[in-house]
């Protein structure tokens, strides 16, 4: 019977790609993010191509109550959420004291906040069915303190913590958790970050989006709590795990230094 994944984040990028692997296997799609013309052309493109059933929510998950709306409106339409993809999040490439505090202050509501309020939510129903299956999305930043991301590599580092917690706690009761860690990956993520413009979008190659979902769909699939996606990522992963943390935080900071991040004065 065909099955029914909320995906926020499916605006673009690799929440979009989610969306699209789901719906070819013939699951219905709901579709939150904030661009709300984004997303009619998505669910039209996505009913239209696969004749899957699609719905979005126009929402911005850093505003108050945000999720909890969601999660009632949700259920008040009457859908049953198999698979709950929380993919939204966005970084942001300066000094701790060189971005604003809305920023630091938006990015926790948003990579942290929202994310264990609807795997709380969500969570619940599915641990009371005694069925389903939840995909975080963090970052091999989630491995390493970040000089000059600092806020966004704790985040990451909070959802996969929080994640492998949960595939602990949830396993007897037939819901997964799945991690994925990408790491750098073409989407609008680099742009809206200022990460495009760091050492680790210059000198590494840059997955793509569609190849990172099929990465991260196969393993809550499999119920998989860990997923990574490419070999660069496996080896960062690794050498974070057997090198001493404060110098893992040297690497990421050269590999987290643009020209802008924190050179000019305060
Ligand atoms: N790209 C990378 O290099 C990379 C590496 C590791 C991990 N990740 C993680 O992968 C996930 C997806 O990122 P991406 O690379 O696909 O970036 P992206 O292209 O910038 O996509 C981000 C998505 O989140 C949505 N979003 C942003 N702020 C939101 C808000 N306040 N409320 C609701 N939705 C919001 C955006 O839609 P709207 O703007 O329409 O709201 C968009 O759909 C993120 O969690 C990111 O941290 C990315």
């Amino acid at each position: 019977m065909n099955k029914t994944v909320l995906i926020t984040g499916a605006s673009g990028g690799i929440g979009l790609e989610f969306a699209k692997i789901f719906a070819s296997k013939g699951d219905n799609v709901i579709l939150v993010a904030r661009s709300e013309d984004k997303l009619i052309r998505i669910r039209k493109y996505l009913e239209e191509k696969y004749h899957i059933f699609a719905r979005f929510y126009a929402k911005d998950l850093t505003l108050p109550n945000a999720a909890k709306e969601l999660f009632d409106e949700i259920v008040s339409d009457g859908c049953k959420v198999d698979y709950l993809i929380n993919n939204a999040g966005f970084g942001d490439n300066r000094a701790f004291l060189h971005a604003d505090w809305e920023t630091h202050e938006k990015m926790v509501k948003l990579n942290v906040l929202a994310l264990m309020e609807l795997c709380y939510l969500f969570g619940r129903a599915m641990y009371n069915r005694g069925g389903g299956k939840i995909l975080n999305v963090a970052s091999v930043a989630a491995f390493s303190a970040g000089p000059y991301m600092s806020v966004y590599f704790a985040s990451k580092a909070f959802v996969l913590s929080f994640s492998e917690a949960l595939a602990e706690e949830f396993k007897n009761r037939g819901v997964s958790v799945t991690c994925l860690c990408p790491g750098p990956t073409e989407s609008n993520f680099g742009n809206a970050s200022d990460y495009g413009k760091s050492n680790a979008f210059r000198f590494m190659k840059l997955a793509k989006a569609e190849e990172v979902a099929r990465t991260g769909y196969k393993a809550m699939m499999s119920g998989k709590t860990l997923s990574y996606h490419g070999i660069n990522v496996k080896a960062m992963t690794f050498l974070t795990r057997i090198v001493p943390r404060s110098v893992s935080a040297k690497f990421t900071k050269f590999m987290n230094d643009t020209d802008a991040s924190h050179k000019h004065k305060l």
